[in-house]
């Protein structure tokens, strides 16, 4: 089995958590004290990719706390397969995973949140529709989404945020599919619905975590204003050069977290 495989190569002690990290947000990926496994090692695991994602698992120790830390994540605008982040989603839980965290690039939709800030996801939209779950056929598949960001890890989180002294405002992330952008027409509209951010990725993995019977966590970092909020031309590039802005905020934080669970 996979995780046997893994297991050989890492260690049998469970992990705590399971971290998914964004486009540009692959970093603390490096930091941990473990060993790497390419994702071509791993049976099951998709390894199409995008740039800007560095497409290993790697387990081991962060501030004394185990961990596996997806470094690449792949996106539904890929082949249109919500459901592709099911096999390493899965590995984490069958790795010991009582929680995963997800990280990720977004847009901001609030005039007065700027990129480089952190927003810790309180809830989300799914308004791209689609659905990891769609094929399960068990009555598992009939997950409930309330209170699908643990609101006991966000307490944590935002607690960890103030000793850390970093700003994490907490707000909704709508999902739309991309990978165009979205349109200012778009944005007014979800702005309206109660976004305040808006990304590509996320939801269907914190879905796939709440089947798998995880709690789930996430942090966007904002790498630009949303499209009609700015003069600024979108662009993957422009994720990527922006997002390292953020991430330092987003490491503290999740640094400061972890050393409060290995208490
Ligand atoms: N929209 C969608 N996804 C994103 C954005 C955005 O503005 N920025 C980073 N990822």
């Amino acid at each position: 089995m996979l995780v046997d495989l893994i297991r050989v190569k890492a260690g049998a002690e469970p992990i705590k958590f399971g971290l998914i990290l964004g486009s540009g947000l692959g970093h603390i990926a490096e930091q941990v004290d473990g060993i790497a496994i390419d994702y071509t090692d791993l049976p099951g695991f998709p390894h199409a990719g995008v740039s800007g994602h560095n497409p290993k698992l790697v387990v081991g120790d962060l501030e004394g706390v185990r961990v596996a830390v997806l470094g690449g994540r792949m996106h539904y605008y890929e082949q249109g397969q919500a459901d592709v982040m099911r096999v390493p989603v899965e590995t984490l839980h069958q790795l010991g995973a009582e929680a995963i965290i997800a990280t990720n690039a977004a847009g901001t939709c609030e005039p007065n949140t700027k990129p480089g800030d952190i927003m810790m996801l309180s809830d989300h939209i799914n308004f791209a529709g689609a659905n990891p779950l769609i094929g399960e056929e068990t009555d598992q598949r009939f997950v409930s989404l309330s209170d699908a960001y643990d609101p006991a890890m966000r307490t944590a989180l935002r607690s960890a945020a103030k000793a850390a002294d970093v700003d994490m405002s907490e707000g909704v992330y709508a999902w739309f599919s991309g990978p165009s952008f979205e349109t200012p027409a778009e944005i007014r509209a979800i702005r309206r619905m109660g976004a305040d951010a808006v990304g590509m990725s996320t939801v269907p993995e914190v879905i796939l975590a709440r089947f798998f019977g995880m709690k789930a966590a996430a942090i966007s970092v904002i790498t630009n204003m949303a499209a009609g909020l700015s003069t600024e031309n979108l662009s993957h590039e422009h994720t990527k050069k922006m997002a390292p802005l953020g991430a330092a905020k987003l490491e503290k934080v999740l640094r400061r977290y972890l050393s409060n669970q290995s208490r």
